[in-house]
């Protein structure tokens, strides 16, 4: 192969790990699929050398949105049906990050060439911020509830 023709790719994918727990299997199972929906992205986005591959970082971002917003109903079922304190506050950082992603969606739309980039930056800030930092707030609070899938 000459020389030209090699690529180097750093991969940035991240694994799941035990310690992402929050004790309820249910929501374990959706934030590990939300991770591989997230490195799906990254690594689409991080191959596409032509426009029409954009079709399908396009179908891989709405799945992603549409994976979460399901997850956010199960996981506010779950707040609710154990009265949570932080209820609220929750389900506004929810509702945020899909407003957040749709404004960057927007901006995809109208030809930003960094905004694939831009996205993905953003839903791996978001799910360390989130599912391993906010979520991981209400572990224990089940846990003492004896939450149980439903
Ligand atoms: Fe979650
Ligand atoms: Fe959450």
């Amino acid at each position: 192969m000459a020389p030209a023709e090699r690529t180097i790719r750093v991969s940035t994918s991240t694994a799941w790990r035990d310690s992402y727990s929050v004790g309820i299997r249910e929501l374990d199972n959706q934030h590990r699929r939300l991770l591989d929906l997230i490195n799906e992205l990254d690594e689409l986005v991080a191959d596409q050398q032509e426009s029409a591959s954009k079709t399908k970082c396009y179908a891989a971002l709405n799945a992603l949105v549409k994976y979460a917003e399901s997850h956010f109903i199960t996981e506010e079922g779950y707040l609710q049906k154990y009265a949570f304190p932080k209820y609220d506050l929750h389900k506004t950082e929810h509702d945020s990050f899909v407003e957040k992603v749709f404004a960057m969606n927007q901006k995809l739309e109208k030809g930003d060439p960094y905004s694939l980039f831009e996205i993905v930056r953003f839903l791996k800030d978001w799910y360390k911020s989130h599912i391993l930092g906010i979520d991981q707030g209400y572990k224990e609070f089940l846990a003492e509830k004896g939450a149980q899938a439903e």
